[in-house]
């Protein structure tokens, strides 16, 4: 059985204080709760440390939201996966839209960095999807398959099984538009469908596919109810246990 996780993705928001304070809430909320599913914080950089030690990260992994393509050495300004698992944190968001729009992540720096979290012991939460440009030219699943083969068709069964991929179309990120659930599972027995091919049926059951985009307590129990859609990669409502929980709780 795949694992269900709701992760958060907190981007560039909450200083230090700020973070530490929401990630104890949530540590707090949590406590003595049976949920039925993993959960997981994104937090930038320099928090990574401090929430791990404040939180039970049995009960809360904590993720980067980025790690380096180069294992170590003279490039100011990044921060490697061993650097990562250093703190604690056990999961690295790698190829958010964001990065690949802004920060000109290709497929290829993708790849290395998958290579060097996976070294590390650390578990990518591999993101794709498309612009909404490329669904209306109905492209979308030729877009979100290069995506996938491009960066992770040169793993080995064994480093493939230890990946998560999300699906946040860039469409629905932060836009307030959420694919329906008719949508997201389309996308996501696709993609089951394009992994399978490649690594079996067996590894594949057990890849867990989050979706993101605009997720949140009012659509969270219905696009998570999808067979192939295992959970939520959240951005705006991770940003308070009162929004964030009640996803978590969605299933
Ligand atoms: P929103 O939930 O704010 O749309 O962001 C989704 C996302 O990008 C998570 O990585």
């Amino acid at each position: 059985m795949r694992k269900k996780i709701v992760a958060g993705n907190w981007k560039m928001n909450k200083n230090l204080q700020e973070g530490l304070a929401l990630a104890q809430e949530l540590d707090a909320a949590l406590k003595g709760k049976q949920v039925n599913c993993g959960v997981v914080i994104g937090t930038p950089f320099i928090h990574l440390a401090s929430v791990a030690n404040a939180i039970d990260t049995e009960k809360i992994g904590v993720a980067a939201q980025n790690c380096a393509d180069k294992a170590s050495g003279a490039y100011t300004g990044e921060v490697s996966a061993e650097m990562v698992a250093s703190t604690g944190a056990k999961y690295v968001i790698l190829g958010h839209s964001e990065r690949r729009a802004y920060y000109h992540e290709t497929a290829g720096i993708l790849k290395e960095k998958v290579l060097l979290a996976l070294e590390n012991n650390l578990t990518p939460i591999f993101c794709i999807g498309e612009v909404l440009e490329e669904r209306e030219a109905n492209r979308h699943f030729d877009v979100v398959k290069s995506q996938v083969t491009a960066s992770l068709f040169d793993l080995s069964k064994e480093d493939f099984s230890r990946i998560v991929l999300a699906y946040e179309p860039v469409w629905a990120i932060g836009t307030g538009k959420t694919a329906t659930a008719a949508q997201a599972q389309e996308m996501h027995a696709f993609i089951r469908n394009t992994l399978s091919e490649k690594y079996g049926e067996e590894v594949v059951e057990n890849t867990s596919i989050l979706y993101g985009g605009s997720c949140n307590a009012s659509n969270a129990k219905e696009l998570f109810s999808n067979p192939d859609v295992d959970g939520g990669l959240i951005g705006g409502a991770s940003l308070g246990v009162d929004k964030f929980m009640p996803i978590i709780e969605a299933f």
